[in-house]
């Protein structure tokens, strides 16, 4: 017969950031905790072994707090038929919601998914937003477990808990590429790194700000890494796949040139596109201000092609025939006239970028495709589409 009681004796498998957070907690709350962790680190002084089936087989609860779902799969084939027939799984990773539904078909009524959210310092203190898809018997024999590490939302399957913990990062995403956005912006007018700080702290992005400084103003050094870009990075890149829906912060952490290990705020301090890369974009806008087409000339590759729908038929001009579209002078309207780069993404030796032109009567967005050739980028092909 199942035993009903509360368990006691505690697996944690994976002693990282938040599983060495967890077993210390755990232990510190007189739980009988045994950590295991590949690389045979310690946590604290939480008991460990280095073999996992040994960490399980006297546990009513295994707790894995492991990096992704090829972890789980690897460290769950290892350990399972050494889990005693009663004890409950309890997965804190985060994992694609396929992932999570395909454990829980395979442990059935004895496996719990249960994303949390909140870092290092919520598990350390029972701050944890616990989002428990369970069988409710199960549930309420761990309850008193999880309610040490935080507060239990019940959810209604593996697959949803999963796939909510993947859109409650994304606002982390999209909060730290909205920093960079403004630390980007602040630099490029010469704005004090201290002083910008001061202030995005009062805004919407403060609690991020404020908690995250010493990262925005000494990077990666400044601190132990509670979340790493690499985490934040591949829940991004999960949660793209999962919806099979375009995911900016997807591409846009993928891109970060810091180490993955680093504190995921790291990532909002990332340089902005090279001037390389803007050369021929600002080509282009001079070409438009002068009306000189050597500008384009310089800004285009020869093989370049312009392309859009005029008058209801699609046109592509050769860049000679853009060219020659040029009188050599300003338009006389030239000083109402305004230009933004609105976007620009690299990926190695290509790039696209969007721009926004005003001219008069009409609102041009123009869209880029650049790349990298032997003596610097250039623009190998536009499309464009006029607002009347
Ligand atoms: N940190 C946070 O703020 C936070 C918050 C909420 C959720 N999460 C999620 O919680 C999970 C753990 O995050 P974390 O920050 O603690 O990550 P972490 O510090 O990188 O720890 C990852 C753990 O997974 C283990 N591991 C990785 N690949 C493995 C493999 N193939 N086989 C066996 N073990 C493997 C590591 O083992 P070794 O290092 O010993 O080799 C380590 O114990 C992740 O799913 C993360 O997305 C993190």
């Amino acid at each position: 017969m199942a035993r009903m009681t509360t368990p006691h004796t505690i697996a944690v498998l994976g002693l990282g950031r938040m599983g060495g957070a967890i077993a210390t907690r755990l232990a510190a709350h007189d739980r009988d905790v045994v950590g295991w962790t590949r690389s045979g680190r310690a946590a604290g002084s939480v008991k460990v072994t280095e073999d996992p089936r040994e960490a399980v087989a006297r546990a009513d609860l295994v707790v894995l707090a492991l990096f992704d779902g090829p972890a789980c799969r690897q460290v769950l084939d290892e350990v399972r038929d050494a889990l005693p027939a009663d004890a409950i799984v309890l997965n804190t990773s985060t994992v694609a919601p396929a992932e999570a539904s395909a454990l829980a078909r395979q442990f059935g009524p004895s496996y719990v998914h249960a994303p949390v959210l909140g870092s290092v310092p919520s598990a350390a203190a029972g701050a944890l937003q616990i989002l428990a898809a369970a069988e409710r018997s199960a549930l309420d024999r761990i309850r008193p477990v999880l309610e040490t590490l935080g507060t239990v939302r019940h959810m209604d399957d593996a697959a949803t808990a999963a796939a909510l913990k993947l859109i409650a990062n994304n606002g982390l995403a999209g909060a730290v590429l909205a920093l960079r956005d403004a630390l980007r912006q602040a630099d490029a007018l010469g704005l004090p790194r201290t002083q910008t700080l001061d202030v995005l702290e009062l805004g919407g992005l403060g609690a991020l700000v404020a908690r995250k400084r010493p990262f925005l103003l000494d990077g990666p050094a400044a601190a132990p890494a509670e979340f790493t870009i690499g985490a934040l990075a591949k829940d991004m890149a999960l949660l793209a796949a999962a919806s099979d829906t375009p995911l900016r912060s997807a591409a846009g952490l993928a891109d970060t040139p810091a180490a993955p290990e680093a504190d995921f705020a790291v990532a909002a301090t990332v340089p902005a596109v090279p001037a390389a890369v803007l050369a021929p974009l600002r080509a282009y806008l001079r070409g438009h201000a002068t009306g000189d087409p050597a500008h384009f000339r310089g800004a285009f590759l020869p093989s370049a092609h312009i392309e859009g729908i005029r008058e209801g038929a699609f046109v592509s001009w050769r860049l000679d025939e853009y060219c020659a579209l040029f009188p050599g002078r300003p338009a006389p309207d030239e000083p109402a006239r305004t230009r933004r780069i609105d976007a620009v993404d690299v990926h190695g030796t290509v790039a696209t970028a969007t721009m926004t032109l005003a001219h008069g009567a009409d609102t041009f967005t123009d869209v880029f495709l650049l790349v990298r050739v032997d003596d610097g980028w250039r623009i190998a092909n536009k499309a464009y589409h006029r607002h009347s």
